[in-house]
């Protein structure tokens, strides 16, 4: 063994125990290792448990509040269980939850928080390694934002999908299946007993949402990106095959912190395309876009949606699942989860790239089957050609929009109309489906003040309502633009993530009920027909909104968050730089 730690026969670095970043709490000879030492037989171990082991903080999202993650408390444990076995010390630390269903406005105003939160108790207390428990949509690139800042050697645990809903012999995505049986109940055609019924049908085990929804988008990315063990990303939360996946995890970051191998070992430019070549062909979540280039750039990786752009017309779309397709998160898992997907993208990965299995990606992808065509299609059957979404430019974004064109009526494609504009979700929740603003179905619905900073956070409010009166009339789409987000279990002919946002002074800031607008989803555009001049009086007349927090996180988040197409990242987090360690430093 050599001053820094001897070689082992794979050729990877082994780390002494005094080379542990623990080891400068726990092992030197002075009053703090003194005080850290007598304080963890407080704790009640013996000195044998966990001195000169490497320290694993298992950072558990787990609430009472969260459906999503209720049972990653008693995960927590298998996860123990696996860094035991493997001669670490497990800590557990909860941190913040961030619910989609329970949190308002929205959680993405909080997914910076649990990043900063992340980075800083890993920095702040005697971590050699990570494990992150997380799934329900924000939380993963959340941790994972925070992780990468910091850069220790991390394992994700996805908190894996809830069990398929049923409801009086059909298949109930959730998500998906709330929006389309709400539209149902707003024209009429189901009642209170039914109603009652879904409600105990929809969402019937722990889990997230178990269709391609942003939690099922984010932790295949995850997967892609070779933070999980191989097959982690669709094991149903509730499956015996959880626990062994969260143990498995426990027995990696031991070996993980023991080989030196760091997060910014994996989270490549080339494991991000990789990341976003899955994620299209998925077809998964819009959200997933913002949430990438966020991690990317903790990453020191610079991903733009032009990448998005192009990745997506190499890939088709081969995942059947909802909201674009048929299938569920569990039929997909008995498909052949994301090994026997990846397999049938080989040719767009970067198959050379480590991962946290010590395998490469080619090696873990060695003898991947897929055991339902219908779920995860062949090459020559997809979905779609191209990948699911398009980005979109114009006068009316200038920086950028996206819109997911597998999910929405193809008559739509290509479509002008004139406008019909909201300045906030209020005001359009309050007069939608009044007969009197007579909405067509070739209307194009307009929403703004639901940005970055208008929103705040982006709200889901993307899927704008079709009014009541069409819907009566069979209308089941409609054009929809907005500078929000929309769920990932959404869909419809909604352009989205349109940058800048109103609430900045967007060209989206000075549409009027009536202008015309053209989508056009091959030439990639999205075009206001009004001349530069007119938009140019227009925007001199415009004055921003007042200021909506006077203190507090607000007034942090106002100040800080960026837009859209450079993924809501706080700046003073998104900026390179170092952070002194609190011994190193
Ligand atoms: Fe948590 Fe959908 S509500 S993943
Ligand atoms: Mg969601």
């Amino acid at each position: 063994a050599g001053t820094r730690g001897g070689r082992r026969p794979d050729g990877a670095r082994e780390v002494r125990p005094e080379e542990l970043r623990s080891h400068q709490w726990y092992g030197t000879d002075g009053l703090r290792s003194f005080s850290h030492r007598a304080r963890t037989r407080q704790l009640g171990y013996l000195p044998e448990e966990h001195l000169g082991k490497p320290v694993i903080a298992i950072l558990n999202t787990w609430s009472d509040i969260n459906p999503c993650h209720v049972h990653l408390r008693d995960r927590a444990q298998a996860v123990k269980r696996g860094v035991w076995q493997a001669g670490g010390f497990p800590l557990e630390f909860p941190v913040s939850t961030l619910s989609e269903t329970f949190q308002k406005p929205t959680p993405m105003l909080y997914r910076n928080l649990l990043a900063m939160e992340t980075e800083e108790l890993l920095r702040s207390y005697p971590v050699d390694g990570a494990v992150l428990m997380g799934g329900c949509d924000k939380t993963t690139p959340a941790l994972l934002m925070g992780a990468a800042s910091v850069d220790l050697p991390t394992v994700f645990v996805p908190a894996g999908p809830m069990l398929p809903g049923h409801w009086r012999g059909e298949t109930l995505g959730s998500g998906t299946d709330m929006w389309k049986y709400w539209d149902e109940r707003r024209a009429g055609t189901i009642g209170d007993c039914e109603l009652a019924e879904l409600e105990s049908g929809l969402a019937r085990s722990p889990g997230h949402c178990m269709t391609m929804g942003t939690a099922s988008t984010l932790t295949a990315a995850a997967e892609t990106l070779g933070v999980t063990v191989p097959g982690a990303s669709s094991v149903p939360a509730v499956d015996s095959g959880h626990d062994r996946m969260a143990a498995a995890s426990g027995l990696r970051i031991v070996e993980l912190v023991r080989q030196d191998l760091r997060l910014s070992r994996l989270l490549t430019r080339e494991a991000y395309e990789d990341a976003v070549a899955a994620v299209l062909a998925l077809g998964g979540s819009t959200n997933a876009v913002i949430h990438l280039i966020a991690m990317a750039g903790r990453s020191g990786v610079k991903l733009t949606l032009d990448d998005f752009d192009r990745i997506a017309r190499t890939v088709p779309v081969l995942a059947n699942l909802r909201p674009g397709g048929k299938h569920l998160m569990e039929d997909f898992h008995f498909a052949g989860g994301m090994r026997g997907f990846l397999s049938r993208i080989t040719d767009v990965l970067h198959l050379d790239r480590p991962t946290v299995s010590h395998a490469t990606l080619r090696e873990q992808l060695d003898g991947a089957l897929v055991h339902d065509d219908d779920v995860i299609r062949e090459r020559h059957r997809p979905l779609a050609a191209e990948g699911g979404l398009a980005v979109l430019r114009g006068n009316l974004c200038p920086d950028g929009a996206v819109v997911k064109h597998v999910a929405m009526e193809q008559r739509f494609l290509k479509h002008t109309g004139p406008a019909v504009v909201f300045d906030d979700y209020r005001t359009m929740q309050r007069t939608i489906d009044d007969p009197a603003l007579g909405i067509t179905a070739d209307h194009v619905l307009v929403l703004r003040g639901a940005g970055p900073k208008g929103g705040p956070g982006m709200p889901e409010y993307g899927m704008l309502p079709i009014p009541k009166y069409l819907l009566e009339q069979g209308v089941r789409d409609m054009v929809r633009i907005s500078d929000a987000r929309m769920s990932g279990t959404s869909y419809g002919a909604c352009v989205l993530h349109v940058a800048p946002e109103s609430h900045v002074g967007g060209p989206l800031a000075l549409v009027r009920t009536g202008d015309t607008i053209t989508l056009d989803v091959a030439a990639r555009s999205l075009h206001l027909h009004v001349a530069d001049e007119e938009l140019e009086r227009r925007g001199a007349a415009w004055t921003p909104p007042p200021a909506r927090y006077e203190r507090g996180y607000g007034a942090l988040y106002m100040e800080q968050i960026s837009q859209a197409d450079t993924g809501c990242d706080f700046e003073f987090l998104a900026r390179p730089g170092t952070t002194p360690d609190p011994y190193a430093g």
